[in-house]
């Protein structure tokens, strides 16, 4: 075992060797890092800006101004890496322009087994490439790349320990001023058969309780004020500590921290929503009351062919616990269309279930064959015309419903925190405890404070409302 004294003097020579190169004959070297991924992988940008900030980069929102550029991809769905590649071939202009621009590409793409050898021949512009669980190696790999070597690369996975080890030595440079994402855990167990995150994102590791809560501790005490807890399956925290504990436990502690913030957390798996959980949203006092609950499909024979592990009676179980607890209570979900083989009778009863359910919003997606997948296997025989077909029906069908839900709204007041002025001049949007989106007149010096509204209007995906004093 290496001792902590021994690495810390080998990062700071590896720093300062690294500089000697950055610095020569310049005093400014500017990094840009674009997350193109869910929220975890947003996540894994803000500790990537972390380490660039340590190594002397200023960071840049522009990709123009950058000495170095990390693309932080996603690979859940083809058209994901087709924008990817899209965006590497507009690069190329840019090192035609500045031959020492440093093109980094890393994230989930990156850690695909074919992707690495894919971008070394047909891009050979990139100069470094890293996976999902190596976010400390980048200042090593730009090493070896000022040494002289032509494509650094290194897709090499820690253990769960050093992988903790490593996640708690990196200092977050954050996007937001009052928004916070703050992991629980990494990777997922599960193996949905359409799914390539359990491939390029590795088994489920927990991070210990203290070091999150922490974490919540601090960014509340600098301001912060809403807190998203991540991971691929939250509900599953804690499983895999030498001291189990569950989410909830981790819930209640976080709800207990003083302070005027918001608790959101993203993704919930239906297998996994215990009733001390549900209990744990509804009795919470600074949770929001909104569960995303991804569903995926209606059909019993489709969410067993996806290896879900649930059926649509025990998912409406849930539903009906929480309404029957709370009729408001907000509940937002994925849908995957056109899972091979999809019956018109299977899609029927997605279409049932998303009535009965009346979710406040539905992210909904066509069914993308990911290499390496079970679901890749099967020969599909549904056509793309028919599943955009069956698409079109779905969202019009969510219109209709949302369009009737939100109507429960009207009249009533909300605490919102606001987050960024609206496309609309003069208007702001804002969000509630439950996600409702709230839409109303106000000024930017708002931004990232909590006020009261009142919702005078409601459409399919929002509120517009005016502004009440407290
Ligand atoms: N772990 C979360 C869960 O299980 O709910 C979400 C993970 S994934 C990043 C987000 C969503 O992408 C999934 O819920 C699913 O609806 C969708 N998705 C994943 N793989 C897909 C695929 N191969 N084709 C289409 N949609 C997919
Ligand atoms: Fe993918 Fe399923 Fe894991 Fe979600 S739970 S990340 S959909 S394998
Ligand atoms: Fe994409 Fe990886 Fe997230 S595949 S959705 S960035 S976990």
């Amino acid at each position: 075992m290496i001792s902590r004294n021994r690495q810390t003097s080998d990062n700071l020579q590896l720093q300062q060797r690294l500089q000697a190169y950055l610095f020569a004959g310049r005093s400014v070297v500017r990094a840009h890092v674009h997350s193109f991924g869910c929220q975890q992988n947003v996540s894994d940008g803000e500790r990537i800006r972390g380490v660039l900030e340590q190594i002397g980069f200023t960071l840049t929102d522009q990709y123009e101004d950058a000495d170095l550029i990390v693309l932080n991809t996603c690979a859940v769905r083809g058209s994901a890496e087709d924008r990817l590649y899209g965006i590497l071939g507009n690069i190329k202009h840019y090192k035609t322009r500045n031959p020492d621009l440093i093109i980094v590409l890393c994230g989930c793409m990156a850690s695909e087994e074919h992707t690495a050898e894919y971008v070394r021949t047909h891009y050979p512009y990139v100069d470094i490439v890293f996976g999902t669980s190596a976010l400390d190696k980048l200042p090593a790999l730009l090493l070896e790349h000022f040494e002289g070597k032509k494509f650094a690369c290194d897709t090499s996975e820690y253990e769960a320990d050093e992988f903790r080890t490593m996640y708690e030595s990196l200092h977050p440079s954050r996007e937001g001023r009052f928004q916070a994402r703050v992991p629980v855990m990494f990777g997922c167990n599960n193996f949905c058969t359409y799914c390539i995150v359990p491939y390029v994102r590795g088994r489920e590791r927990s991070r210990e309780p203290e070091q999150i809560i922490e974490e919540v501790r601090g960014l509340v005490q600098s301001g912060y004020k809403e807190i998203m807890l991540l991971g691929q399956n939250v509900n599953s925290y804690g499983r895999d500590l030498q001291r189990p504990v569950s989410f909830a436990w981790l819930l209640q502690q976080i709800d207990e921290i003083p302070g005027d913030f918001v608790i959101r957390f993203l993704s919930s798996h239906p297998k996994d929503a215990t009733r001390e959980l549900l209990d744990t949203i509804l009795q919470g006092k600074k949770i929001g009351r909104h569960l995303h609950l991804p569903v995926q499909s209606g059909s019993n024979v489709i969410l067993r062919a996806m290896n879900r592990r649930y059926t649509a009676d025990q998912y409406l179980e849930i539903v009906d616990y929480l309404r029957s607890r709370d009729p408001d209570f907000s509940l937002t979900s994925d849908l995957i269309v056109g899972f091979p083989n999809e019956s018109p009778e299977d899609f029927e009863k997605t279409l049932t279930l998303v009535e009965r359910v009346q979710y406040d919003n539905l992210y909904t997606f066509i069914y993308s064959k990911r290499r390496g997948t079970k679901a890749a296997e099967i020969e599909d025989h549904v056509s793309d015309a028919e599943k955009r077909v069956r698409m079109e029906r779905l969202l019009q069908l969510q219109r209709n419903v949302a369009t009737k839900h939100y109507q429960r709204f009207q009249g009533r007041t909300m605490r919102v925190l606001v987050e960024r002025e609206s496309k609309r001049s003069g208007y702001l949007i804002g969000k509630d405890p439950a996600f409702i989106i709230a839409e109303f007149p106000g000024s930017p010096s708002l931004i990232g404070k909590f006020v009261r509204v009142r919702v005078t209007k409601t459409h399919n995906w929002a509120v517009e409302a005016q502004r009440i004093e407290e």
